[in-house]
């Protein structure tokens, strides 16, 4: 297994070209399903969690071509030859749980694996079971499996979900898209991803109103078609190199960014002193002074301050000047990172869902690891700004997330190399 091996840096200088988001790419692959016609993605990240999904897709009968060197996802769900997606695919990756409202919809029925808790939660399917219900699917677990059908078809419904998940919203924004009559999802989710996945569904054919705000509105069709898609801009990869310069200093252009994906975030680092002005290909971020300054951060649903952020940020705040509170309010155990920069000499205290990070003038290196993907970038972030060398262990977690990392802040100035183990 390879390791990421940081050097601390001085200013940084260039451009880093954002690629389409992994989580919106995780929700229009299954979005083949729903179609006998094919669906091409194009700006398609090239990470390893879009080659589980392609695994589970072509494991259920799809064909999926990658083409560009990855950047273009052709797919063609024509023949479908198996309804069931297994554990061995989907305990790897969460996301395959969005395959079954598009199998349910177009198949009539489906048995998908439950994946189980991850490092940084339990996070259960309770939500996703209660919309396909309501939609008139009839959900049994058996041997870890949750099986599913609708024989007689998916009926619009009424809805309101207790929570404003991302993953439920999806399932059943899809699987509502093939149902008989109008479904009302209340409560639903607003991330951009849940938006780039209504585009889509509507080039593909279907009724879909008010995505992006917390009532959507979708008219049954009897059939999709085929369409061409281009993937959205990661927002949580933007706002993870929009962190670079605050850690080093200096002024990065993030090509692709855009406001309205990191408002709240850029909100948050314009209070810890970092400009981030709109330029005419993304944003260019830049830290006003030789430190930056203690903000605190809770974590919403979005439009609020992403929990996917959040440890990149808690990194920066290790050597802000002041003390800072970052409560996690959507993940119960989303603090792992907090035990690996104190390895590096910061100053946090955990208690519960709140983290108090009083800042430290100068990290040091060390050699770390991360149980999931954002944990394991803030240690990166941590290493760029830490004196000595940071050794970042257990990279396959990045490889999930982050395309090339150690080429795009290279290419910026950063100290970062990519080292086989021994
Ligand atoms: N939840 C339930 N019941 C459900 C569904 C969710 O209790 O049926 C809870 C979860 O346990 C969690 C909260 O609701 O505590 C939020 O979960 P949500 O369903 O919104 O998240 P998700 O769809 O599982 C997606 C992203 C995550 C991101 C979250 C929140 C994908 C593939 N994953 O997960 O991304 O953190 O939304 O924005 O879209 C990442 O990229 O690092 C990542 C973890």
């Amino acid at each position: 297994m390879d390791s990421i091996v940081v050097r601390g840096n001085g200013p940084l200088k260039g451009q880093i070209p954002i690629a389409g988001a992994k989580n919106a790419c995780l929700t229009l692959m299954p979005a083949t399903i729903l179609s006998e016609e094919p669906l091409t993605l194009t700006n398609a990240p090239r990470l390893s969690d879009i080659k589980t999904m392609t695994t589970l897709l072509q494991s259920l009968g799809a064909e999926v071509t990658s083409l560009q060197d990855g950047k273009v996802q052709a797919m063609s769900s024509h023949n479908l030859d198996n309804h069931v997606a297994d554990y061995d695919i989907v305990r790897k990756m969460r996301a395959s749980n969005l395959v079954l409202g598009p199998m349910l919809a177009r198949l009539g029925h489906a048995v998908v694996s439950l994946p189980g808790g991850c490092a940084i939660g339990a996070r259960p399917m309770d939500l996703h079971i209660y919309g396909l219900e309501k939609l008139g699917a009839e959900i049994e677990l058996k041997d870890g499996y949750l099986h599913a059908k609708a024989p007689g078809g998916l009926k619009g419904a009424e809805m309101e979900l207790a929570f404003a998940s991302v993953g439920a919203t999806e399932n059943i924004l899809m699987a509502a898209t093939l149902a008989k009559g109008t479904t009302v999802i209340r409560n639903a989710a607003r991330e951009p991803e849940i938006v780039d996945l209504a585009d889509c569904l509507r080039a593909m054919g279907a009724q879909i109103e008010g995505d992006g705000t917390s009532e959507i509105v979708v008219q049954g069709v009897d059939r999709l078609h085929g369409a061409t898609h281009q993937v959205v801009t990661d927002r949580i990869e933007l706002g993870t190199f929009m962190l670079a310069p605050a850690f080093c200093g200096g002024e990065v252009e993030l090509l692709g960014g855009r406001m309205d994906l990191v408002q709240s975030f850029a909100e948050k680092l314009d209070l810890a002193g970092i400009d981030v002005t709109e330029t005419k290909a993304g944003l260019k971020v830049a830290r006003r002074s030789d430190r930056v300054k203690a903000v605190d951060v809770t974590t919403e649903p979005f439009p609020g301050f992403p929990t996917d952020l959040q440890a990149q940020f808690m990194a920066l705040m290790c050597i802000a000047e002041g003390t800072s509170v970052l409560e996690e309010k959507i993940f119960e155990n989303r603090f792992m990172h907090a035990p690996e920069l104190i390895r590096m000499g910061a100053s946090i205290e955990v208690h519960g869902g709140t983290a108090t990070v009083h800042g430290v003038e100068q990290l040091k290196g060390a050699r770390v690891m991360a149980t999931d993907l954002r944990a394991s970038v803030s240690l990166i972030l941590a290493g760029m700004a830490a004196e000595g060398e940071t050794v970042v262990s257990r990279v396959y977690h990045l490889d999930r997330g982050y395309e090339r990392i150690e080429d795009k802040l290279g290419a910026v100035g950063a100290h970062i190399e990519r080292v086989k183990d021994q």
